[in-house]
């Protein structure tokens, strides 16, 4: 890998990328439709709009991997998700098909399989069971990511980020938690290894109440670094806070399945 293109550069996971990243590949170019605060003199930047094919088209010329961070990061009205992370993924793929690209690295999400009750154990290969229009736009990328891998020979990695951060921040994060470290072994078994074809992992750390079964990411030889349970009292303790949510604390997509939801049946068995 010599050049790699990352989107959603302006991003909260594409701010800290900039810096973990930092002398990882030769060169590094980044993109958002907003230019990055603190984009640094070194930091080559291509502004694109993902919902502008020939935008995209710009960003993704003459690189061999891109990670696809770019897009609307939560819930959504329609058109912005249209927009943003259907048209924008497809574009994103098929610019990316065009100009000969190698890997793809998707950020796909925990909200692709959101309406899976906490209390059953799930691997990549249960169908999705999105909790949101977001969650579903994920699912379509994962789709693409088929399409495009099976179909015209790119190398793609489906990344279902739980929750990135520094430390898990409430009961269900302690389940879904990706530390920056972590996310940047996965990406890199993205772009470098050489036995990726097509691949779903979830993006999670080692969380001992984990709600997934990552084997498929182990057997590539990620070994998660982060220890949710090192955070576990600082976690329950500010759950303890949190107001009562009974559809949001059975599902593992928390309020992302309690938002807009009027369906009478609160907690599916499985
Ligand atoms: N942060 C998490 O815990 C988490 C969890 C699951 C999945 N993800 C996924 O990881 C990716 C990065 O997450 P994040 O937390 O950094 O999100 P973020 O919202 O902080 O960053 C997303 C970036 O995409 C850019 N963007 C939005 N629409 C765009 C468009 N039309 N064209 C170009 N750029 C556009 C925004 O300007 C923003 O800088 C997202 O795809 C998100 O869905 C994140």
């Amino acid at each position: 890998m010599q050049r790699v293109l990352v989107t959603g550069a302006a991003g909260g996971i594409g701010s800290r990328l900039r810096k973990l990243l930092k002398g990882v590949y030769p060169e590094i170019r980044w993109s958002d439709l907003k230019v990055p605060p603190d984009l640094a003199r070194d930091e080559p930047f291509v502004r694109a709009d993902l919902a502008s094919m020939s935008e995209v088209e710009k960003a993704v010329a003459g690189v061999q991997g891109i990670v696809h961070l770019g897009g609307h990061s939560v819930e959504g009205p329609w058109d912005t998700i249209l927009n943003a992370n259907i048209a924008g993924c497809y574009n994103l793929f098929e610019a990316a098909r065009r100009a000969k690209v190698e890997r793809i690295v998707f950020a796909s999400s925990n909200h692709a399989v959101g309406f899976y009750p906490r209390q059953r154990r799930i691997g990549v290969d249960d169908p999705v069971r999105p909790d949101s229009r977001y969650g579903v736009s994920k699912a379509f990328g994962e789709a693409l990511a088929a399409l495009y891998a099976y179909k015209h020979g790119l190398r793609v990695t489906c990344l279902r980020i739980g929750n990135f951060g520094d430390a898990p921040v409430d009961k269900r994060r302690l389940s879904i938690w990706l530390s920056p470290a972590d996310l940047v072994q996965l990406i890199r078994i993205g772009l470098e290894h050489p036995d990726i074809r097509h691949e779903i992992f979830f993006g999670a750390s080692d969380n001992a109440r984990s709600f997934w079964d990552n084997e498929p990411a182990f057997r590539y030889g990620y070994r998660p670094q982060g220890r949710a349970e090192d955070h576990a009292a600082e976690a329950l303790a500010a759950d303890a806070r949190l107001p009562p949510d009974p559809v949001g604390g059975w599902y593992q997509g928390g309020p992302f399945c309690s938002d807009e939801f009027d369906s009478g049946i609160v907690k599916s068995p499985t």
